[in-house]
C-alpha cells in the first residue's frame, strides 16, 4: 500500500462541476496571481477560498491561517458543497481552495509545500478533467483519473505533469483536521483495493527533501 496517496474517493459526479465552470464567461482569465509562484507559472487557476490578506500581517503568504471565500465563489455552490461535505465527513475545517488548469505537455515543477500554513493542513485532489494526471510524491507515482479525490503528503516533495491532450483540471483544497491529526492511512472511505495503484515506478529520482 502507497504511504504518500489516498484515494479517498472515486466516480464523482465530475459533470455537474466542470459545467459550473463553464457557465462563468472568461473564468479562466480573471486571475492570474498563481502565475507568479515560479513552480507553477504554467497553471491556470480559480480562486475559491483564499489568504484573508487583512490577517497578513508581516507574515510570510505561507504562514498565513485565515482564509474566507473569495467573490467569485460565488459562482460556484457545487464546488463550495462538495469542499464543505468533505470538510464534515472528516471533522475538518475549511482552508484554502481552487481549481487548477494545467494545459497539455505542462508541469508543475518538483517541490515542498512548506510553511506554518501547510504544516497543520491535509492537502486533496479532485480530479475533474484529465487523461493523463501523473503526479509523484516522495518516492511514489500515480496516475490520477476523473471522478477521484486523492490526499498526499504534500509536506514531501512532489511534482506533477499534464501527459494529456486535453487541459487537466483538478480542484485542489487543504483541509485542518480538528484532531490536529495528518493523513489518511487509517480513513480510507473509498475501496481500500483500489488505493495508490502505481505506475512507471522506474522513472522516479532519490527524495529531494
Ligand atoms: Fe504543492
Amino acid at each position: 500500500m502507497m504511504r504518500n496517496f489516498v484515494m479517498l474517493a472515486d466516480g464523482v459526479p465530475v459533470e455537474p462541476l466542470l459545467a459550473e465552470i463553464d457557465s462563468v464567461p472568461g473564468v479562466w482569465d480573471r486571475q492570474t496571481g498563481r502565475q507568479r509562484i515560479r513552480v507553477q507559472r504554467e497553471a491556470k487557476a480559480i480562486p475559491l477560498r483564499g489568504l484573508r490578506k487583512s490577517r497578513i500581517q508581516g507574515r510570510a503568504r505561507r504562514d498565513v491561517h485565515e482564509s474566507r471565500f473569495t467573490t467569485l465563489s460565488r459562482s460556484f455552490p457545487l464546488a463550495i458543497d462538495f469542499i464543505r461535505s468533505w470538510a464534515a465527513k472528516l471533522d475538518a475545517d475549511l482552508a484554502r481552495a481552487r481549481i487548477v488548469s494545467l494545459p497539455p505537455g505542462q508541469v508543475v515543477y518538483d517541490h515542498v509545500d512548506r510553511g506554518e500554513y501547510y504544516a497543520r493542513r491535509n492537502r486533496y485532489h479532485l480530479v475533474l478533467q484529465a487523461e493523463q494526471s501523473w503526479m509523484r510524491c516522495g518516492d511514489e507515482v500515480v496516475s490520477m483519473s476523473p471522478g477521484e479525490l486523492w490526499w498526499f503528503d504534500n509536506k514531501l516533495s512532489h511534482e506533477a505533469r499534464n501527459e494529456g491532450s486535453i487541459d487537466r483540471i483538478h480542484m485542489i483544497f487543504d483541509l485542518e483536521p480538528r484532531d490536529g491529526l495528518l493523513g489518511h492511512r487509517d480513513r480510507i472511505v473509498g475501496d481500500p483495493s483500489r488505493i495508490g495503484t502505481p505506475v512507471l515506478t522506474d522513472s522516479i529520482g532519490p527524495r529531494t527533501a
